[in-house]
């Protein structure tokens, strides 16, 4: 027997770095994503073929995190965690395809990583719940990759519909699909900077929040309004840190009243405020972003623009009318290399359906 799954990738909308503070988050699935088809194998063998990575091949007895080529560690990492939830995985073919390509903060990683989980509950006849096989596939970033992400990605790939954009608050496991203004595209631009360290600074990020619930006496930032948190005392960077977080889930419920008014430019218009706010307060925006940025928020028919994602490098997501779009990528893009010498991959995307 063969199965077959497809994953998209995505793009955070608003609500940056609040998935791991147990905030709300808003994103949406794109219009690209992986593809991973399989079958079973009687020899305890897997073999994987991706078109763009290569091969590579590992029993399942040896199950291990990967140094060299660090993408099968999102498929091994699910095997894994199929394996500790109890599941009898045995060894499997697998082939890789897709239109999404690793590094450009589309999130390729989330959607190989579910890809991969639909397959393999195919392929052994085994079923988990939508938000169960989010969380599995978390855990396999988390230990075999080393990233301690937070689950907005997988949470979007599995859970995108098209024209709408996916709101997840993280405390709750509560995900909507929310309809986003029609008309509107949205441009995804890689900085074209190779990215470096950005675990560690992930990382780090995720424990400076942490310190700075502890020092408020919070269980979580999601805990506390920005004007409660402008009373409180708090260390310089630490409240920079909190005013993000807490500026971004105040962002995510500004913005859920503006789609529910169609409102495209007020949308912009938050996505322009929490990118500033990544500049100041979170730095984890980078010179080649903020140029992106200003770039796109300087052209005409652009609504808005920010970092989307880890940051530190990555890409960013900019709101523009559909049908100016293309002339908007193109301006960009070209701006952009005149400015810093650097080449930006482009893609205009729509919000699409998740995982199938
Ligand atoms: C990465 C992580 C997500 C989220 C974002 C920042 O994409 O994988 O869980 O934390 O960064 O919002």
């Amino acid at each position: 027997m063969r199965a077959e799954a497809y994953a998209p990738g995505r793009v955070e909308l608003l609500g940056n770095h609040t998935d791991y503070n147990q905030g709300v988050v808003l994103a949406a699935a794109i219009d690209r994503g992986l593809k991973v088809s399989g079958e079973r194998r009687h020899d305890g063998r897997i073999t994987l073929r991706s078109s763009s990575m290569g091969r590579f091949e590992i029993t399942v007895e040896d199950l291990r995190p990967e140094n060299e080529r660090r993408w099968v560690n999102y498929v091994l990492g699910v095997v894994r965690e199929l394996l500790d939830a109890g599941l009898s995985i045995g060894g499997f073919s697998a082939e890789i395809e897709g239109d999404l390509p690793p590094g450009c903060g589309l999130s390729s990683s989330a959607a190989l990583e579910v890809a991969t989980a639909f397959v393999l509950l195919r392929l052994f006849n085994a079923r988990l719940s939508l938000l169960e096989i989010a969380k599995l596939c978390q855990r396999a970033e988390h230990r075999f990759v080393g990233v301690q992400s937070g689950l907005l990605d997988q949470v979007t790939s599995i859970f995108g519909r098209s024209g709408h954009a996916v709101f997840f608050d993280a405390r709750s496991d509560e995900v909507r699909a929310i309809p986003f203004p029609p008309g509107l595209a949205l441009i995804i631009a890689e900085s074209g900077k190779k990215r470096e360290l950005t675990e560690g600074l992930y990382n780090q990020r995720r424990e400076e929040t942490r310190a700075a619930a502890e020092a408020l006496g919070l269980v979580a930032l999601r805990d506390i309004s920005p004007n409660e948190l402008a009373k409180r005392d708090l260390p310089p960077l630490l409240r920079r840190r909190a005013a993000h977080v807490v500026g971004e889930n105040e962002r995510v419920r500004r913005a859920l009243v503006l789609l529910a008014q169609n409102d495209g430019r007020g949308f912009g218009a938050l996505m322009n405020e929490s990118h500033e706010s990544s500049r100041q307060n979170f730095e984890n925006s980078t010179a080649e972003l903020d140029l992106l940025v200003e770039i796109a928020c300087d052209l005409p028919g652009v609504y808005g623009a920010r970092l989307t994602g880890g940051g530190f490098g990555g890409a960013t997501v900019t709101l523009c009318e559909n049908v100016e779009a293309a002339r908007i990528a193109d301006e960009l893009a070209q701006t952009y290399n005149r400015r810093s010498g650097l080449k930006s991959r482009l893609f205009v995307c729509a919000l699409a359906d998740g995982a199938r």
